[in-house]
């Protein structure tokens, strides 16, 4: 049987227009619905969860919902100019964030677009911001430390590159200083840095900022900000799009740390965003994936293998508590979630315990492997003393004649959480840590008065930089400590020069 030369051009012309009207039906889609940030339209057959949706006033939206007859979409951006009968679009991509080199130094918001006024961002790549976590075999086990620079952190609950540190606290108790602090400590640590801030007022945003700035610390940070005035959906997006970024630099061998200041305002608006998109809420009102919501985020960090390039990422994700309520729905499933917890109480921050540590509830599991020697060393048993001090300090509340032991525990004990106090921005080098805490656990504080203990510190280390340098050093390069006699005569040269104040 012969065909016909017409025919076959009929043919084939039919056929692309029936594919041209098929793609219109599925790729352009009406809006039924719109209102708080959220939209529902009709027409979008093959659209993808999670698919970047365009709207006709060019504000992006986010595919969430994909029901029988229409999709849920949430907006990111100003949603009054989108009208009922809008078209929306679909762009074929998975949500992704710009990252690479271009962003270190900026400060962008959720969707990788600048809000520092410095320009755009000069990289094409791009990554989306859902992806799995690493599996088993890509990763290796926690081994080297990240110093943070906070003597009550690195030798209580020490932290490791790639590890997972939940900090917990109540408002106003020192959590994003600790942040901050860590942050700064990373100058010379090999350590981009990435400070993803969920929530907050823009003011407290734009003094984080100001203080990286001016202590140099923004040439290593990217600072990724959805402040409290933007759309739910942004601020549950920030701490992805904070991960996505790190991942690229972890790929390439390099080490990241990420705060996500805080996961309790990211959960609260994914919970608004949810129940705007009308699932079903479960405990707290929060819908039943919120669990997901945190471990598909923090199981991103990761600690990769040498034959990946032994990148890392270490996570710190913040919960802030009510009334130091840690076992709360959110606090548990983040507790559950990570490596270990900081916690930072209110009563001992307002007793100027500052950073407000609580040895006792703060745990680390993995970073312990990551100290230094010469820090395990002294720090070894400092959390459990600290513990069992706070337990004899009750009681001997009751008591006023306690025999010379208890006396002598009681003496140290105020010794260790003097020692332990630190102030704002002024992370101190590990080495420098150890001499203090050598001192003070080998009894040599012992006879300083109680109010002289933290000018004792810093005349003590100021004065072995110009005078003893080789302890330091020694400490730095081998890891390890001295032999016990160069310390101790060197702390007690010092001490003859130190004059008690009067
Ligand atoms: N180690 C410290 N020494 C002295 N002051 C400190 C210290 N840490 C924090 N502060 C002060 O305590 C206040 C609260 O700190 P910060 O903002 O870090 O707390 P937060 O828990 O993040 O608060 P929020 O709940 O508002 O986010 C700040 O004014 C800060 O300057
Ligand atoms: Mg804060």
């Amino acid at each position: 049987m012969s065909i016909k030369a017409e025919e076959i051009s009929v043919l084939i012309k039919q056929q692309i227009q029936n594919y041209e009207s098929e793609m219109k039906v599925s790729d352009v889609g009406t809006v039924i619905q719109v209102g708080d940030g959220i939209a529902r339209a009709h027409g979008l057959d093959n659209v993808m969860a999670g698919e970047l949706l365009e709207f006709s006033t060019g504000v992006l939206g986010m595919a969430q919902n994909l029901e029988e007859n229409n999709v849920g979409i949430v907006i990111l951006g100003p949603y009054t100019d989108i009208k009922e009968g809008d078209e929306v679009r679909r762009t074929g991509r998975i949500m992704e964030v710009p990252v690479g080199d271009a962003l270190i130094g900026r400060v962008v918001n959720p969707l990788g677009m600048p809000l520092d006024g410095q320009g755009p961002i000069e990289t094409t790549k791009t990554r989306p911001i859902e992806s799995p976590a690493q599996g088993v075999m890509a990763r290796k086990s926690v081994h080297e430390p990240l110093q943070t620079g906070i003597k009550a952190i690195d030798a209580l609950v020490p932290i490791g590159r790639g590890q997972r540190e939940l900090i917990i606290g109540d408002r106003q108790t020192g959590k994003t200083s600790v942040a901050i602090d860590t942050i700064l400590n990373q100058a010379d640590q090999n350590m981009i840095c990435i400070y993803v801030a969920i929530g907050q007022k823009e003011s407290t945003v734009r003094n984080v900022v100001e203080t990286l700035r001016k202590k140099g610390a923004l040439d290593y940070t990217i600072v990724v900000t959805a402040s409290a005035s933007q759309p739910s959906p942004l601020l549950f997006l920030a701490p992805y799009a904070g991960v996505t970024m790190a991942e690229e630099f972890m790929f390439q061998g390099k080490h990241v740390l990420v705060v996500y200041d805080d996961l309790s305002k990211q959960a609260a608006a994914y919970r608004e965003l949810s129940l705007l998109l009308k699932r079903p809420p479960g405990r707290e009102a929060y819908p039943g994936d919120v669990f997901y919501l945190h471990s598909r985020l923090l199981e991103r960090a990761a600690k990769l293998n040498e034959t990946l390039g032994a990148g890392s990422i270490t996570a710190l994700p913040f919960v802030e508590t009510q009334a130091g309520d840690i076992s709360a729905y959110i606090p548990t499933n983040v507790i559950s979630i990570t490596d270990g917890q900081i916690f930072l109480q209110s009563d001992l921050f307002f007793s100027g315990v500052r950073p407000a540590i609580n040895a006792g509830l703060s745990v680390s599991r993995v970073g312990g492997s990551a100290q230094i020697k010469a820090m395990k060393k002294v720090a070894g048993t400092l959390r459990l003393d600290l513990a069992a001090f706070r337990e004899l300090e009750a009681f001997a509340q009751f008591g006023s004649d306690l025999d010379a032991s208890t006396q002598a525990k009681l003496n140290r004990g105020q010794r260790t959480v003097e020692v332990l106090k630190q102030d704002l921005n002024s992370p101190l080098k590990v080495e420098k840590q150890v001499v203090i805490l050598y001192a003070l656990t080998r009894g040599l504080l012992d006879d300083v008065a109680l109010t002289d203990v933290r000018r004792f510190e810093s005349e003590l280390l100021s004065w072995l930089d110009s005078n003893h340098t080789n302890v330091l050093d020694h400490i730095r390069t081998t890891k390890d400590l001295p032999a016990d006699e160069d310390l101790v005569n060197a702390i007690n040269e010092f001490k003859k020069t130190f004059a008690a104040s009067v």
